[in-house]
């Protein structure tokens, strides 16, 4: 592919160049109509039962986009006290959250419950601290399938080597501690890692949970987590992740399921990447081209504290050179080999190393592309730099600040 944001119009006719003028860079730009459509299929992922997705909002807490998600009609998970505040004030009904939690506190889980929030408890030290604070309540527990999947060790959330959820072995102990304080298993879900193009992990982990939904009388609902995948070297062509292929063998062992279990919980699962990664990218400008030891060093003003995906996890983005607000063409144009850094004091701090990329000028703008998901959310002021804005680029195709720069005033309000 010659470039992402010609190819979709990401800006939807306006100039890169005057955006990023406007509003400063390092800044994030969201297209609505991409994320209105991925979320759309999420949501579409299995229609012959009744079926819920769950946009995991860890991967954007933006309250924009947050409202994209209530209107396109997605539930939502939360993972904190933060994420269900965010929801809320979104406008998010309480039985439209579920609170997927991990070592909490007696308060923060109170915080859920006061809210009327469906809460899930990854371990029997915490289904007990549930029990102790809500006898004779409702709630969910997090198996481990035992099947792990993702990009990164870091992402994978199940399997032998990760801290969450409650291992098959201790499903007898689930309902000793339900009986102890009465308390009804309502469901169950897991999540086994991000970022798999390849959907056989995640189809046996399905398998796997529905074998063990068997041991639960009577569950109201089997959640099944997200995890899929985006193209992250789309300008080399990689393929989307085949939603169609992938709901129908979904679909299929539901059906086994639903003969053998005699009733119909209701599914769910919870995408978050798949929702807005491609929706989002990031503008920076190029401050600083230099040579050092036989390496072109590109030095731009995105720097790991405002996407640490690549330093934390060696990942990919692909990334366009803007000049006057125009792609800098990759099929015509001659390349050469940089490394693109930011400007933290880390010397990982490096947005990708020895990639081919038009020639970048001084001052040119770089997009880097799939920014939507994991990005804001893990943003950070180290170095005491400010956290960016963020513009979304309407469908109308108006131009909206939907989170307004970080200011020094902020930073010090925490002082007073
Ligand atoms: N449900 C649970 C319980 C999760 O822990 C996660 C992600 C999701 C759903 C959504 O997974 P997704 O559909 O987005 O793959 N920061 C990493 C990803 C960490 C994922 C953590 N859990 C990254 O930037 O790749």
């Amino acid at each position: 592919m010659r470039s992402f944001i010609d190819n979709v119009d990401f800006f939807k006719g306006n100039d890169p160049e005057k955006i990023a003028e406007k509003y400063g860079t390092p800044l994030y730009v969201y297209n609505e109509d991409i994320i209105r459509d991925r979320m759309t299929k999420a949501a579409n992922v299995i229609t012959k039962y009744p079926y819920k997705a769950n946009y995991s909002c860890k991967t954007n807490t933006n309250l924009e986009i947050l409202k994209i998600a209530l209107s396109v009609g997605v539930n939502a998970d939360a993972m904190s006290e933060g994420e269900i505040r965010m929801l809320l004030k979104a406008g998010f009904s309480p039985d439209r959250i579920f609170y997927v939690c991990n070592n909490v506190s007696a308060q923060e889980m109170k915080y859920a419950l006061d809210n009327g929030i469906q809460v899930s408890l990854d371990s029997l030290d915490q289904l007990r601290l549930f029990g102790e604070i809500n006898r004779g309540g409702s709630c969910a527990v997090r198996i481990n399938p035992g099947v792990g999947a993702g990009h990164h060790e870091k992402v994978v959330t199940a399997g032998k080597k990760t801290k969450f959820g409650i291992a098959e072995e201790d499903i007898d102990r689930i309902f000793d501690v339900a009986g102890e304080y009465d308390l009804k298993i309502a469901g169950i879900n897991q999540h086994v890692g991000s970022q798999f193009l390849d959907p056989s992990p995640f189809l046996a982990a399905v398998d796997n949970l529905l074998r063990i939904a068997m041991k639960f009388k009577k569950l109201e609902f089997i959640d099944f987590g997200g995890g899929y995948g985006i193209p992250y070297h789309k300008l080399d062509d990689e393929q989307e992740f085949d939603m169609e292929h992938f709901s129908k063998e979904f679909t299929e062992k539901l059906d086994r399921f639903v003969n053998e279990y005699g009733s119909n919980p209701l599914f769910k699962s919870e995408p978050g990447r798949y929702c807005v990664a491609e929706g989002g990218v990031i503008l920076g400008r190029v401050h600083s081209i230099k040579q050092n030891s036989g390496i072109k060093y590109v030095g731009t003003d995105v720097g790991m504290n405002v996407l640490v995906r690549p330093s934390m996890y060696d990942s990919w983005h692909d990334i366009e050179v803007l000049s006057n607000g125009k792609v800098v063409d990759r099929t015509e144009g001659k390349m050469e080999k940089v490394t693109v850094c930011g400007n933290i004091c880390e010397s990982g701090d490096v947005l990708c190393k020895d990639r081919e990329l038009p020639i970048i000028k001084d001052n040119d703008l770089i997009c880097v592309l799939d920014a939507g998901a994991y990005g804001y959310s893990m943003c950070s002021s180290y170095n005491t730099r400010l956290r960016p804005a963020e513009v979304m680029i309407c469908s109308d195709g108006s131009v909206k600040l939907i989170r307004r720069r970080e200011t020094f005033e902020d930073m010090f309000a925490l002082y007073e």
